[in-house]
C-alpha cells in the first residue's frame, strides 16, 4: 500500500482564501485585523518563520507589524513592549516568537500578553480553556493538524490516537483537541518504554519530537493516518520530518510530507486566530 499524501500547501491556500474574504467583510466595518510579531535575537530559522508569518498576513489583507530586537534586549523592555501592544487597538493578535534568549523568562512573557490577543494560545488562561473543552484560541500547529484530519474525513470519535512529543506548543494541546473530539489519546515522550508498541496500536499517529526518523514504517499499523510535525535539516542539507517518510508511506493510509505538510497549515491557522480575535472586537462593539 502507498499512502495518500495530505497536501498542506493546498489546504492552507484554501484556508487563507477564506481568511482574505473575512478580512474584506471586516473592512466594511472599518476593522483591519492586525498581527504583531515580536522576535528577540538573531536565530536564522526564527527569522525565516517570522518573515513568513508577516508576509502571509499581508497577502490575506491583514495589517502586520514585525518588531525585531537584539539578543541583549532586557526582559523589562520586552514586557513594556507587550504592554504597549496590549493597549494598541490596531493590533488584534500578538505573537512572541519562541525560543527567547536564556536571560528572558518565557513564562513571564507569555503571561504578559493579553489573553484575548494571544493568537498562539499559549497563555495559561487559554491553555485552561482548551483543557476544559471551551477554547478561545487553539494553538496554531495543533489547530492546523485538526483541519488536516477534518479534510481527510478522519473519524476521531472512538479512534486511537498517539501523540509523540509532549511540548506545550504542540504535543499537549494536540492531545487535548483530539481528546475533546472523542479520540482515545496517549501522549508519548522521550522516556516512553517501547514507543513502537504504542504507535502500532494507533489509528492516528502525530509526531512532534524534533528527532529525524523517530517513527518508521515498521512502527505503524497498516492504514494509519500519520501526521509529521517535525522540520529538521538532514545531513544532506534537505528538510526532513520526524517520520521516516520512505518506509512510513508504504504502511500508512495517509501521511503528511515535509516540507509541504503541517508547516503551511501553522501559518494559515495563525491568520485564522488573528481573524477570530478581530471579529470578536466587532462582536463586542455591536453588542454594546
Ligand atoms: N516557535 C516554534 N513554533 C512556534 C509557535 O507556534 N509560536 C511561537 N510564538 N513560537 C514558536
Amino acid at each position: 500500500m502507498t499512502a495518500r499524501v495530505i497536501d498542506g500547501v493546498k489546504l492552507a491556500a484554501t484556508i487563507r482564501e477564506g481568511v482574505a474574504a473575512r478580512s474584506a467583510a471586516l473592512a466594511a466595518h472599518g476593522i483591519k485585523p492586525g498581527l504583531a510579531v515580536v522576535l528577540v535575537g538573531s536565530d536564522p530559522a526564527s527569522q525565516v518563520y517570522v518573515r513568513n508569518k508577516v508576509t502571509a498576513c499581508e497577502k490575506a489583507g491583514m495589517h502586520s507589524v514585525l518588531e525585531q530586537y537584539p539578543t541583549e534586549m532586557t526582559q523589562e523592555a520586552l514586557l513594556a513592549r507587550i504592554e504597549t501592544l496590549n493597549a494598541d487597538p490596531s493590533i488584534h493578535g500578538i505573537l512572541v516568537q519562541l525560543p527567547l534568549p536564556k536571560h528572558i523568562d518565557s513564562h513571564r512573557v507569555i503571561e504578559a500578553i493579553a489573553a484575548d490577543k494571544d493568537v498562539d494560545g499559549f497563555h495559561i488562561s487559554n491553555a485552561g480553556l482548551l483543557m476544559t473543552g471551551t477554547p478561545l484560541f487553539r494553538p496554531c500547529t495543533p489547530y492546523g493538524v485538526m483541519k488536516m484530519l477534518e479534510s481527510e474525513q478522519v473519524v476521531l470519535r472512538g479512534a486511537v490516537a498517539v501523540v509523540v512529543g509532549a511540548s506545550n506548543i504542540v504535543g499537549k494541546p494536540m492531545a487535548m483537541l483530539l481528546q475533546t473530539a472523542g479520540a482515545t489519546v496517549t501522549i508519548c515522550n522521550s522516556k516512553t518504554r517501547d514507543l513502537a508498541w504504542h504507535t502500532r496500536h494507533a489509528d492516528i499517529v502525530i509526531v512532534a519530537t524534533g528527532k529525524p526518523g523517530m517513527v518508521t514504517g515498521d512502527m505503524l499499523k497498516p492504514g494509519a493516518i500519520v501526521i509529521d510535525v517535525g522540520i529538521n535539516r538532514g545531513a544532506d542539507g534537505k528538510l526532513c520530518g520526524d517520520v521516516d517518510y520512505a518506509s512510513a508511506k508504504e504502511v500508512a493510509g495517509a501521511i503528511t510530507p515535509v516540507p509541504g505538510g503541517v508547516g503551511p497549515m501553522t501559518i494559515a491557522m495563525l491568520l485564522v486566530n488573528t481573524m477570530e480575535a478581530a471579529e470578536r472586537v466587532l462582536a463586542r462593539r455591536t453588542t454594546k
